[in-house]
C-alpha cells in the first residue's frame, strides 16, 4: 500500500495540523427572550436550559457570558396578549421592550454585538410575520412599510445589526434605503435569505409565546424540497444590499449552505434553530447522546459547510466544551 490515509490520524499533534475547519467561541450569536417587567426568568418548557428574562436579569446573565467570551446576541420579544395588534404597532413603538434593550445592553457592554430580528410575528395578534388582508393573504408592500419603521427604530436605539426574518419580497432594499436615508449607513443587514418552512421552529414559537391564529408560513417561507429558490433569494439579497446572509434551519440544509457559500460575495450564516437544540437536549436526557459532543459536532457541520457564524441556544454547552 502506497496509501495509508491513517498515517495523518495517527495522534493528536498529527490531526491537530490537518484540522480543516474549527469551531470557535466568536463565531456564535446566542439568542435571547426577553420579557416585560422585573426580577424574572421564566424557563422555557420546549427549550431546556433557556429561559425568558426580564431586563435587569437579562443583563446579569449577558454580563457572565460575554465575561467568558460571547461576542454575540440576538434578543426576541415574548410580549403580553394586549401588546399585540392586526396593525402590529408595537414593532414600532421607541420605548417597546425591544429598543429598550438595546439601549441598555449598548450602554453595560459596549463591545458586545446585539442583533434584533425585524419581522412581525411577535407583535400580530395572529402571530404571521406580516400584516394580512382580512381573506388573511400576507400583504407583502404593506408589512414591508412597517419593518422599515421597526428597523429604523432598532438603529436608533443603538443595534449593531438588523436581521430581517420575514421573507417579504424586497424588504432589504427597502430597509437599507431607509437606514442610509436616516443617517444609520453603518448598521448592518443580516438578510435570513433562505428561511424555510420548517418543523423545526416549534420550540421558538412557544419561547416567544405565539401560535398561528390561521393557515401556515408556505406562501412566505421556502418549500423545505427546494434550493432554486434560496440561490434566487441569494442573488436578490445581495443586490439589495446585505451584508450577511442566513440560512435557516441548519443542519437539515447544509446543502443549502455550501451551495450559497459557492455562489455568495459576502459571508454566510446560519441559525441553529430551536427544533435543532431540543432535540439534542431530549436525547441527552435520556442518556442517548453525548450533549456537548453532539452540539459541536452539529455546528462544526454548519463551518464545513461554508457557514461563518452561527446562531444557537447551545452556548452554554459550547462556552463548556471550548474550555472557557
Ligand atoms: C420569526 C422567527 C422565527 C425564528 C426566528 N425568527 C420563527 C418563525 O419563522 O416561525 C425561529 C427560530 C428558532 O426556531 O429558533 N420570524
Amino acid at each position: 500500500m502506497l496509501i495509508r490515509p491513517r498515517r495523518n490520524r495517527k495522534n493528536p499533534m498529527i490531526r491537530a495540523l490537518i484540522q480543516e475547519n474549527h469551531l470557535n467561541i466568536h463565531d456564535i450569536i446566542a439568542p435571547f427572550f426577553l420579557i416585560e417587567g422585573d426580577d424574572k426568568i421564566e424557563p422555557i418548557k420546549s427549550l431546556p436550559g433557556i429561559s425568558r428574562y426580564t431586563l435587569d436579569k437579562l443583563i446579569v446573565e449577558v454580563a457572565s457570558i460575554h465575561s467568558r467570551g460571547i461576542q454575540s446576541i440576538a434578543i426576541f420579544p415574548a410580549l403580553e396578549r394586549n401588546k399585540r395588534s392586526k396593525e402590529a404597532s408595537e414593532a414600532f413603538n421607541e420605548n417597546g421592550l425591544i429598543p429598550s434593550a438595546i439601549k441598555l445592553l449598548k450602554k453595560h457592554f459596549p463591545n458586545l454585538t446585539v442583533i434584533t430580528d425585524i419581522a412581525l410575528d411577535p407583535y400580530t395578534d395572529h402571530g404571521h410575520d406580516g400584516l394580512t388582508s382580512d381573506e388573511g393573504e400576507i400583504l407583502n408592500d404593506e408589512t414591508i412599510k412597517v419593518l422599515v419603521k421597526q428597523a429604523l427604530v432598532a438603529a436608533k436605539a443603538g443595534v449593531d445589526a438588523v436581521a430581517p426574518s420575514d421573507m417579504m419580497d424586497g424588504r432589504i432594499k427597502a430597509i437599507r434605503s431607509a437606514l442610509d436615508s436616516h443617517g444609520y449607513e453603518n448598521t448592518t443587514i443580516i438578510a435570513y435569505t433562505a428561511k424555510y418552512a420548517s418543523a423545526l421552529y416549534g420550540p421558538f414559537r412557544d419561547a416567544i409565546k405565539t401560535k398561528l391564529a390561521f393557515g401556515d408560513k408556505l406562501t412566505y417561507q421556502l418549500n423545505p424540497a427546494n434550493i432554486k429558490e434560496a440561490l434566487l433569494e441569494t442573488k436578490l439579497d445581495q443586490e439589495e444590499g446585505a451584508d450577511m446572509l442566513l440560512v435557516k434551519p441548519a443542519t437539515f440544509y447544509l446543502d443549502v449552505i455550501a451551495k450559497m457559500a459557492q455562489i455568495s460575495h459576502i459571508p454566510i450564516g446560519a441559525y441553529h434553530v430551536s427544533g435543532e437544540y431540543a432535540m439534542v437536549q431530549a436525547a441527552a436526557s435520556q442518556g442517548m447522546l453525548d450533549l456537548h459532543k453532539t452540539y459541536h459536532e452539529a455546528l462544526l457541520s454548519i463551518k464545513r459547510a461554508g457557514g461563518s457564524f452561527i446562531f444557537t441556544y447551545a452556548y452554554k454547552e459550547m462556552l463548556e466544551f471550548l474550555g472557557h
